[in-house]
């Protein structure tokens, strides 16, 4: 069914420089790759091949100027995306065979193989609206290959994808140019290769990946891009499978992982009604080997770009096929995550004696998880959001988080640039907010510390020191599991810990 799509074309270029894909029968060689998308996915992942792959040019493209323009800054503190380790493998391999750039149509023209890496978030409006995926993106990509592409291109989705969306890219690249005697063969073959790298350890994943799962039905186009990831890969963590199984087992991959969390959240909320401790009850469910110990973290939800629209773009699939009680147990993985972030902010407004209006709340973390800058879908968005409707003045510390993001994120006028100590208390229960570049700042004249991301640097904090700048009585609500409870007991704080 899906085997190569051939196109005649008025406009192929000859492209002496690439490799051997456009010359049929016989192993297929990959010279020139591009990706669409040079986001958290793209950009990281290309590092990686080109780093693993110095015999193959690659270039990343993006629409977005300012996005390009920092992939390319010379000082590698400032690339768009932080990744541990991101800057060495960039810094090795940009300008000899990587490369980032917003000439869109010349990179695709010069390519074997062509990576799909857009964003494909929950639509907002329109059929679906709220659990479908908007593939706006994904179809203009397929429109621009098919505009642009030469000889045989290879056409790899990245992207997390609903099932059966490459029918739909192949339709796409099919209907381009109907064919012209005389022109040269324009071809395309369609493959799935989800990326399951996760944001923190983005590059160890990807160097070396549990499984790279490549679905597809032409032999050749999967061989090639089994060839790519070959040169750092064992074989056999190489998968194959037809398209359709590649494109459903990522959104199974995320439900399942996602699923867990959420287990493992419910019973914290029973642990903390019961004195059971829930990391006690973790190792011991862990230790089981059919259940495994990871993923089994309690925390105030989890976040991140995908999980949540996974899993409702799973939710959306099964109530399209019409499987009504399947949509409704992946749903209440979601349902469950949102009652959890709004149960945090209850049980600190609650324990702050039932208002936070006027108070001032340090918040320890914005980013969804450690070792990113990225917010998307972060519980401190839903939970700051509560304590803001709730008359709180928010004094927020992220290690890595920009404060224009926090205001974005939080519909917030943008916080001073230098932000003073502010006086606390104003009493007025303005719905404020700042951004502090220290927890010291953060903490200054605060009735409590949430911590919301467990960055490394949390555990050590001096809650002596910390508590002196508090108004007492004060608290820490630890949501991480990450804080040195002794500490902030000695320091004359009060402490709650998520799960126990
Ligand atoms: P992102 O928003 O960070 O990056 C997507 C980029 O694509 C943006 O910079 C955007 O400008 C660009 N873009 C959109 N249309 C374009 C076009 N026509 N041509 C060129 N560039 C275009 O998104 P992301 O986090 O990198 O995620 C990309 C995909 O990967 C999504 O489907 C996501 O579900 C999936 N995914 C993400 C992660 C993750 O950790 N973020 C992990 C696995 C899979
Ligand atoms: C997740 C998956 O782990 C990746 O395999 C996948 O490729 C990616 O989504 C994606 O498709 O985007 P990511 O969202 O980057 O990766 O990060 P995770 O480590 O999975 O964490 C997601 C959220 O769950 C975070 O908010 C994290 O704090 C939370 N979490 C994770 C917990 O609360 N407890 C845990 O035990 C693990």
């Amino acid at each position: 069914m899906c085997q190569q799509i051939t196109v005649t074309t008025t406009t192929a270029m000859d492209q002496p420089e690439r490799g051997e894909s456009q010359a049929g029968p016989g192993r297929v060689q990959v010279r020139r790759i591009c990706c669409m998308g040079a986001g958290y996915v793209g950009g990281p992942t290309m590092a990686v091949i080109a780093d693993r792959c110095p015999d193959i040019q690659v270039t990343v493209v993006d629409l977005n100027t300012a996005r390009i323009a920092a992939w390319n800054d010379a000082d590698l503190a400032r690339l768009p995306v932080y990744e541990p380790g991101l800057d060495a493998v960039v810094g090795r391999c940009r300008g000899r065979n990587l490369h980032f750039s917003t000439e869109v149509e010349a990179a695709i023209a010069s390519a074997d193989m062509v990576f799909l890496s857009v964003n494909t978030p929950t639509k907002t409006r329109g059929i679906g609206a709220g659990q479908a995926s908007d593939l706006r993106w994904v179809e203009a990509c397929a429109r621009q290959v098919a505009q642009a592409a030469t000889g045989h291109t290879i056409v790899v989705e990245k992207s997390t994808l609903p099932v059966r969306t490459a029918e739909t890219i192949q339709t796409i690249l099919a209907a381009q140019r109907p064919a012209s005697d005389g022109q040269p063969q324009r071809t395309f073959s369609v493959l799935s290769n989800p990326e399951f790298l996760a944001e923190g350890t983005a590059i160890a994943d990807l160097e070396a990946p549990d499984r790279v799962l490549i679905g597809g039905e032409d032999p050749q186009a999967i061989e090639a891009l089994a060839g790519v990831y070959g040169q750092w890969v064992a074989p056999e963590r190489i998968l194959r499978t037809n398209l359709w199984s590649s494109e459903l087992s990522k959104l199974t991959a995320n439900a399942f992982l996602a699923q867990r969390i959420s287990s493992i959240n419910a019973i914290a909320a029973l642990c903390e009604a019961t004195q059971a401790d829930v990391r006690e009850v973790a190792r011991a469910i862990g230790a089981d080997s059919r259940i495994g110990s990871k993923f089994l973290t309690a925390g105030p939800g989890f976040g991140g770009s995908c999980f949540q629209k996974d899993i409702l773009n799973l939710v959306y699939l099964c109530r399209h096929f019409a499987l009504g009680e399947v949509a409704d147990y992946w749903e209440s993985v979601v349902t469950l995550n949102t009652w959890q972030q709004h149960r945090v902010s209850r049980l600190v407004v609650q324990q702050l004696f039932g208002t936070v209006t006027g108070k001032r709340i340090a918040v320890l973390g914005f980013a969804f998880k450690a070792n990113t800058n990225d917010t998307r879908e972060s519980p401190a968005i839903r939970i700051c959001g509560d304590l803001l409707e709730d008359g709180a003045q928010l004094a927020i510390h992220d290690p890595k988080v920009d404060p224009q993001q926090i205001a974005a994120d939080l519909r917030q006028p943008q916080a001073p640039a230098s932000p003073a100590p502010v006086s606390a208390h104003a009493g007025g229960g303005e719905r404020t907010w700042i951004a502090c570049p220290t927890p010291e700042q953060a903490c200054h004249g605060a009735d409590a510390a949430v911590v919301l991301t467990e960055w490394d640097q949390f555990a050590r904090l001096d809650w002596a020191g910390l508590a002196e700048r508090m108004r007492h009585p004060a608290w820490v609500f630890d949501t991480r599991g990450v804080v040195d409870g002794a500490a902030v007991q000695a320091a004359g704080l009060r402490l709650w810990r998520l799960g126990r």
